[in-house]
């Protein structure tokens, strides 16, 4: 009898522990992503490369579940960045494709500033070991 109203609680438990783990797997490959994508999309800006839209797009899809982890977290300062970054990944879009080179700078820089608030705030650990805090 006691084991029956037991189980399903340890079920549950063990579920969203689950899931909060699988998350915390993800945000690791989506900073991989990232870092990728900006390399990219900053290159391509030096080189007006036509695929800068879509890999702003990417960039900005990419901070948006960032932000969702956070928001998750309760972390305002994490939650803001990300949307900082956001929303300037989806400025340089729109600037690439109407060509306003000063607005395609201004918006990366915006992005490579976050990186680094957010490091200093949430990230611990040591390249090849990074955590999130
Ligand atoms: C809102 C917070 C936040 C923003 C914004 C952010 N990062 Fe991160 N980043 C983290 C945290 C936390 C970690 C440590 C956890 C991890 O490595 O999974 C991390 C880890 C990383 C890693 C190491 C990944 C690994 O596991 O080896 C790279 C690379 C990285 N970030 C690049 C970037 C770049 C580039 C930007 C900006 C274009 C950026 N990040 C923006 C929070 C952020």
């Amino acid at each position: 009898m006691k084991i029956t109203a037991v189980l399903p609680i340890v079920l549950a438990l063990g579920f969203s522990v689950c899931v909060i783990a699988q998350s915390e797997a993800d945000y690791s490959g989506w900073m991989k992503d990232i870092a990728k994508t900006k390399q990219k999309v900053t290159k391509g800006v030096a080189s007006k490369s036509a695929d800068v839209p879509d890999d702003a797009e990417h960039l900005a899809g990419l901070f948006q579940m960032v932000r969702t982890f956070w928001e998750g977290r309760n972390a305002s300062d994490a939650v803001e960045i990300a949307k900082k970054a956001e929303d300037a990944s989806k400025e340089l879009a729109e600037a690439a494709k109407a060509g306003d080179e000063a607005k395609e700078q201004a918006s990366l820089q915006t992005i490579g500033g976050a990186c680094g608030q957010c490091h200093m705030a949430h990230r611990e650990g040591s390249q090849g070991n990074f955590s999130i805090k």
